[in-house]
């Protein structure tokens, strides 16, 4: 209980609200092994699944012997697509509008591809289940090149799509085409780059990689057959729209499917999706009575389930020879694999990818998006940013270097030339979008400043000059990005996910000694949720943080949520936590009123409880007013401290940041060094600094990943390369840079307490500036333009292109 002398800044402080550097909570089991993540539920009479899986990118199945695997002790079901026809359950809705196999019927479309799943008591005997198995492939021609998806003799993939001409985005123009989907003004843009002074096009590749979560996707089954009841654990980033899927494609009512998120390790968008793997172990699961687990080892994970980007863009400027961008314009080839299992808000069959104007006043822009089919795992979805933003960043920041090169003209000047002035806000976008609030000059100003811009410069000139001269085989790149994201998803006007507005939502129940739980709809996979989202409550309803529980991930008690992606947890979630909060604080104010006898338009707010108006002693604390809530009410007023909100936004966040990247390179091997990673983000208001921290430098570390190493390529027969850690590049403490964070602080003026989104920010940021850095090493050496990602043989093999090495 607060004592009497204790001033507001005192008691304030005992909150661990909003801007405090609260250690987090969740940290004390995650570091002490006592996480319970799917593969830690064990239930009594438990079997486990493995999959069967293609060796081939194309082929046609022409014999399944279940005979083989099922001689083995242990295995007690072999399950294929002949056995899913029934239930109609063989192909399953994608989020995209169109199906994907759950095991494959006829064909496969892609190495590792799901054939047959098979049940045994132990992991053991369901994986000599799966090695005995004998199927018998026909092989066909692979299709592997997107850009050469549309040719008139490029191999037929979907034959179960044969003849269908409208797809999910309108009408199909060849076998293997999903969409073709455009955003901004054609005509408008043709007539701004006819009238330009100066104009670049450049192809740019934004390979596919994988988000790689520490923790690999898995599932338990557990159908009651005797209640009817659906208890599914697994590691799903959005509980809720799970059991929605499930209920619609199984029929089993939804009031009977309970869908459990535990703790998750990591998920970057690779959890968004459903799986065959998920569908599967509910399968056996009511086929065999008994729960089911199914557990992807890496090599599965990094080679069948969600994949990122594979985007083949042509970026397009135009511009006045002063340097003032007049129009902008790109083209898309979106390599989708097999199915087209993207994660998007259903009207964005290209996510958000129209953000591609980035942090610039651009007048006047175009985009188009032509989406494919390839002998590739299916499911692109936003590794660690809103909807292929980070796509949209890479083109338009590359671009704005390119630029600066035609122009002869420093980066940083034609970025500052072209910025959006804080004046403008709220901004309006050539593709339509609403910036909410910043103040672009000022973070750009403080970063060139940060790191003494002027004399990277000099000493990049300098090394020019010494490698020109013969006396230095070393050269600099200094990479600048601005960026802008447009995160929380959102706004119902924009985002439905198959038809489901995406709002999200927070109950609190304050119990009678000031204690609470809170429960929302999103769910944290390492972000920090059980830490901030109690900030948020404290400072909304005087409790103490460390007095409120925070839930998530269960659909029996949480409120419907659509999940956690897209940084949208802080913009959404969080809205509905302060909303929830100040629905609590206003009964509080009614019961306060009745306690100390006065009219509630009388009291007013002091941190944790209220007082009556100038008289700071006559006040009742909100563990005071908790208890009364159960026992001294008001007359005629309903008992307890209860409150929900579900909270649809008015518009997206957009969360900005200027960030810089100094790197050395030895040409003659290639091999780089990161003298400097500068990053100043602006989130608006600040919940947890040290959170905020903590996920910046998670972010740059996926940018650095992405920008200088990952890559999933295949060989010329559909073979995938980098599918296991040997091979995909995962950053450990030895490789990553060490990082220099900065941040400016300009609210939201929609969101209820000025929070924008911040955890993907550091990603979509952090990828063009290393990309810049390493191109800009080479501006002065007549290098234009090369691919991530930035190995060491890749710039070695560039710095030989350009004739630097004999
Ligand atoms: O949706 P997701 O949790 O991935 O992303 P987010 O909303 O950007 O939040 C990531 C973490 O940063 C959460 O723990 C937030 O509470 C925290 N955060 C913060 O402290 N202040 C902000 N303005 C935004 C996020």
């Amino acid at each position: 209980e607060p004592s009497q002398s204790e001033t507001s800044a005192e008691r304030s402080q005992k909150l661990e609200g909003i801007g405090c550097k609260r250690k987090r909570v969740e940290d004390i089991r995650f570091t002490q092994g006592h996480g319970n993540y799917v593969d830690d539920v064990k239930l009594p009479g438990m079997l486990f699944g493995d999959f069967a899986r293609s060796p081939y990118a194309h082929a046609r199945i022409k014999h399944i012997n279940k005979e083989s695997a099922l001689k083995v002790p242990g295995v007690l079901a072999v399950l294929t697509a002949e056995d899913l026809i029934p239930l109609n359950l063989h192909y399953m809705p994608t989020l995209a509008g169109d199906v994907q196999a759950v095991l494959a019927h006829e064909k496969v479309l892609f190495q590792n591809q799901e054939v047959a799943f098979i049940v045994a008591r132990d992991r053991y005997a369901a994986a000599d289940g799966v090695e005995a198995l004998e199927v018998e492939y026909e092989e066909l021609e692979p299709l592997l090149n997107a850009l050469k998806a549309l040719d008139d003799d490029a191999p037929v993939l979907r034959d179960d799509l044969a003849g269908k001409t409208e797809g999910a985005h309108g009408p199909r123009e060849h076998h293997n085409h999903i969409f073709t989907w455009s955003a901004g003004d054609e005509a408008a843009t043709q007539e701004a780059f006819d009238k330009a002074d100066v104009v670049i096009e450049e192809y740019l590749a934004h390979p596919r990689v994988h988000p790689c979560p520490l923790e690999t996707c898995g599932s338990v089954a557990d159908m009651n057959p005797i209640t009817g009841q659906l208890t599914l654990w697994g590691t799903f980033q959005a509980p809720h729209v799970v059991r929605t899927v499930a209920a619609l494609i199984t029929n089993i009512p939804e009031h009977k499917i309970r869908v459990i998120s535990p703790d998750i390790g990591g998920g970057f968008g690779n959890k968004v999706g459903v799986y065959p793997g998920y569908v599967m172990s509910v399968v056996a699961s009511i086929v065999l009575k008994k729960p089911v687990k199914w557990i992807e080892d890496r090599m599965e994970n990094l080679s069948t389930t969600a994949f990122a980007r594979d985007y083949h863009i042509t970026a397009e400027l135009a511009a006045t020879k002063e340097g003032k961008v007049i129009g902008m314009r790109s083209h898309v080839f979106a390599d989708h694999g097999a199915f087209d299992a993207c994660a998007d808000p259903s009207k964005y069959p290209a996510g958000m990818y129209h953000i591609c104007t980035g942090s610039y006043d651009i007048p006047t822009a175009f985009c188009s998006v032509k989406g494919v089919y390839t002998n590739k795992a299916p499911g692109g979805v936003s590794y660690r940013c809103s909807f292929r933003v980070t796509e949209a960043v890479y083109t338009i920041e590359r671009a704005m270097d390119l630029l600066a090169q035609k122009l002869d003209m420093d980066p940083a000047e034609l970025r500052q030339k072209n910025l959006i002035q804080p004046e403008q806000f709220p901004y309006t976008s050539a593709f339509g979008w609403e910036y909410d609030s910043g103040d672009y000059p000022t973070a750009m100003a403080k970063t060139l400043e940060a790191v003494d811009y002027k004399k990277l410069r000099q000493q990049q000139a300098q090394m020019v000059e010494d490698f020109k001269a013969g006396t230095s085989r070393e050269i600099m790149g200094v990479g600048l990005s601005f960026f802008t994201e447009v995160v929380g998803a959102g706004p119902s006007k924009n985002c439905d996910i198959l038809g489901i507005n995406m709002f999200d939502s927070c109950e609190i129940r304050v119990h009678p000694t000031g204690a609470a739980i809170a429960r929302l709809g999103v769910k944290s996979q390492g972000q920090g949720h059980e830490t901030t989202f109690a900030q948020i409550l404290a400072s909304e309803t005087g409790l103490p943080a460390d007095m409120i529980t925070i839930e998530e991930g269960d659909t029996d008690t949480a409120p419907y949520g659509l999940g956690t992606y897209g940084s949208r947890s802080t913009p959404v979630a969080g809205a509905a936590a302060a909303r929830a909060g100040r629905k609590i604080k206003h009964k509080a104010q009614l019961i306060a009123s009745h306690l100390l006898e006065v009219h509630h338009d009388d009291l007013e707010w002091d941190v944790d409880g209220f007082a009556i108006k100038g008289m700071p002693d006559k006040r009742r604390s909100m563990k005071e007013i908790a208890w009364a809530a159960y026992n001294n009410l008001p007359k005629g007023m309903e008992p307890g401290l209860e409150a929900v909100d579900y909270y649809d936004p008015p518009n997206f966040t957009f969360p900005y940041g200027a960030y810089l990247c100094v790197l050395r390179i030895d040409v003659d091997t290639g091999v780089y060094s990161v003298d400097r990673f500068y990053a100043l983000d602006d989130c608006g208001t600040r919940i947890n600094p040290m959170i905020i921290e903590g996920q910046i430098h998670g972010g740059l570390t996926e940018a650095f990943a992405v920008a200088m190493g990952q890559l999933i390529d295949f060989d010329e027969t559909g073979n995938i390369l980098g599918a296991s850690l040997m091979d995909f590049f995962l950053p450990t403490a030895v490789e990553t840079p060490k990082w220099e964070t900065d941040h400016t602080e300009v609210p939201s003026p929609h969101h209820p307490i000025g929070a924008k989104g911040v955890g993907e920010s550091p990603h979509v940021g952090g990828v063009p500036a290393f990309s810049n850095a390493v191109n800009d090493a080479f501006r002065a050496f007549g290098g234009v333009h090369t691919h991530m990602p930035h190995t060491h043989s890749n710039i070695w093999n560039y710095a030989r292109s350009l004739g630097m090495i004999d």
